[in-house]
């Protein structure tokens, strides 16, 4: 068992990539979609867990929208785990007092998702415990320009001064408007990029990567990551001595 460190700081926004499903039902000689069954698992005790120490935010990357080009049968497959996904946790969300909010273009989803998601979003809405972020059909790319072209609209309908653009202008037009940027952003599956995820908010997030695939990632791999992002010193620019002299 993993014991938090003393004077622990609780990160106040965790991203997530759980990357690593596919390869651990191969491991196994199972499909793929086992490995994202395994993962739901996971996903239920990250979020207890996170809720439970006191994280304001939790972002869960869970399609890309990269994603799209895999076998038609896994996308499928995916969408209806998220479906019941919804459907099943919508009572503890409300219980433990979480609030859903999805990052992505929804509008591409299934419709059947789109309504499921649109009710728990909804239905929570007042939840103010911790947010979840579920990063659906999430593009960080895709998410900077539906940001410029917002921000072009309103110039042009004179809402805006082109010379106001500034980064609290563009955040404030990103999916997470109004959230903090995260401060750890863990990726499982051992594969070291970002794959699309988060871009402009992880410009100072600290990072960790681990092997362990998502399935195998449960609450004391979780608070091993909150230890180790404790021993870390973020600088941001300054150097070692004034961060301490702070
Ligand atoms: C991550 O696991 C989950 C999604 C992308 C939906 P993968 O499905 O990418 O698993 P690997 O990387 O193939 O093992
Ligand atoms: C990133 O994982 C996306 C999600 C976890 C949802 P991928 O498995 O799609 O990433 P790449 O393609 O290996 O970079
Ligand atoms: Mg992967």
């Amino acid at each position: 068992m993993v014991e938090l460190q003393n004077n622990i700081f609780i990160p106040r926004h965790v991203a997530i990539i759980m990357d690593g499903n596919g390869r651990w039902a191969e491991e196994r000689n199972r499909p793929r979609l086992f490995g994202h069954k395994a993962g739901v698992d996971s996903v239920r005790e990250v979020v207890e867990t996170a809720r439970t120490l006191g994280v304001a935010f939790l972002t869960l990357y869970a399609f890309s929208t990269e994603n799209w080009g895999r076998p038609s049968s896994e996308v499928t497959g995916l969408m209806g785990l998220l479906k019941s996904f919804l459907q099943s946790e919508l009572r503890t969300m409300l219980k433990n007092d979480v609030r859903l909010c999805c990052l992505g273009q929804q509008d591409r989803l299934p419709t059947d998702v789109q309504a499921v998601l649109q009710q728990t979003i909804a239905e929570t809405r007042l939840c103010s415990g911790m947010t979840l972020n579920l990063a659906l059909n999430y593009g960080g790319r895709n998410e900077l320009v539906q940001a410029v072209r917002n921000l072009a609209e309103k110039c042009q309908e004179g809402a805006l001064d082109w010379q106001d653009i500034s980064e609290a202008t563009i955040s404030d037009h990103l999916f997470t408007a109004g959230q903090p940027d995260p401060d750890l952003l863990i990726r499982t599956g051992g594969e070291n990029r970002l794959s699309n995820f988060l871009l402009w908010q992880a410009c100072y997030t600290e990072l960790y990567f681990t092997e362990l695939k998502w399935p195998d990632f449960k609450k004391d791999q979780f608070l091993e990551a909150i230890n180790i992002f404790n021993r870390r010193q973020r600088r941001f620019g300054k150097t070692g001595a004034q961060v301490k002299a702070e």
